[in-house]
């Protein structure tokens, strides 16, 4: 096990090294350049399956590249019940309905909606990478005016766990960082930089400037699992840190408060 961690975290590493390196890595490792049809509506109804067993919280581990903010207000979608996307041609029938199922959970615990891309310039692309590793990742956390693609990224074994890494990349296209960045978050865990190589210690960095909304959520999608890398300052008995399985309760409030209150 502590092998196959060791392994998984190897291939993340040579994954954000990479990416330092070559600048425009999802372009690079795209398995297509040929987007495919919008996911029907069977494909967001359907319910994936995944093999619990082969459940590991370092998996959640992931390579993102955007700044240390939490929540970023200011980095909303204009027209949340029209969020424009275009798919990788390549996902599998089975891929495609982990991706159909976390759009619908959005759809169904809020006002957003991803709708296929109708000549905007600014949407959300959702690549899928030719990389035999754990890559999955958002370039960039919400929307920035102008700026084309804003791409979402995926290898195929992105899908091989649990429902929750597309929600969890989708969340950050909408705005949303890490739930263990937030500024409040020194209450909440103590963070062992020992125990974290230097290139992933910005994934647990306070920034300062960024928002928290509500309050700190252990169990939110967007919440790292602690492995040796973090411990909890309260008593988080019966909850999941980490958790691979969807939105939580208050990560639907938070889109709902950006995103569908006035
Ligand atoms: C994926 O990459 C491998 C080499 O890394 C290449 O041989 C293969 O053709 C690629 N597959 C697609 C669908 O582009
Ligand atoms: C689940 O495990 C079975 C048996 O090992 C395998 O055939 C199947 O492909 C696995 N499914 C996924 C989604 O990994
Ligand atoms: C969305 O809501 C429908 C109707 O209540 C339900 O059958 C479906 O499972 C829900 N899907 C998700 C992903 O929440």
């Amino acid at each position: 096990m502590a092998t196959k961690m060791n392994m998984i975290l190897s291939i993340i590493w040579t994954c954000c090294w990479i990416q330092i390196i070559s600048g425009n890595p999802a372009e690079i490792m795209r398995q297509s350049n040929k987007f495919g049809p919008p996911l029907s509506a069977d494909e967001l109804n359907c319910i994936p399956t995944f093999n619990k067993s082969e459940s590991n919280p370092a998996l959640n581990h992931r390579c993102i590249q955007h700044d240390n903010k939490n929540a970023y207000p200011a980095l909303k979608w204009p027209k949340p019940f029209q969020v424009p996307y275009d798919i990788d041609s390549t996902f599998t029938a089975r891929e495609r309905c982990v991706i159909g199922h976390a759009m619908k959970k959005y759809h169904n615990h809020t006002c957003i909606r991803f709708v296929p891309r109708n000549g905007e310039s600014d949407f959300i692309q959702i690549n899928k990478l030719n990389i035999t590793g754990w890559d999955c990742n958002s370039l960039g956390s919400g929307y920035i005016d102008g700026s084309g693609a804003h791409t979402v990224n995926f290898s195929p074994q992105c899908f091989e766990i649990e429902p929750a890494t597309a929600m969890h990349e989708l969340m950050h296209r909408l705005g949303f960082d890490h739930e263990q960045e937030r500024p409040d978050r020194d209450n909440y865990i103590t963070v062992i930089y020992e125990n974290i190589p230097a290139d992933w210690r910005p994934q647990y960095e306070i920034a300062a400037g960024s928002t928290a909304l509500l309050q700190y959520d252990y169990s939110s999608v967007m919440h790292y699992p602690l492995v040796d890398r973090m411990k909890t300052k309260k008593n988080t008995r019966g909850v999941e840190v980490g958790q691979h399985r969807g939105l939580s309760k208050l990560d639907i409030m938070k889109l709902n408060l950006m995103y569908c209150k006035i």
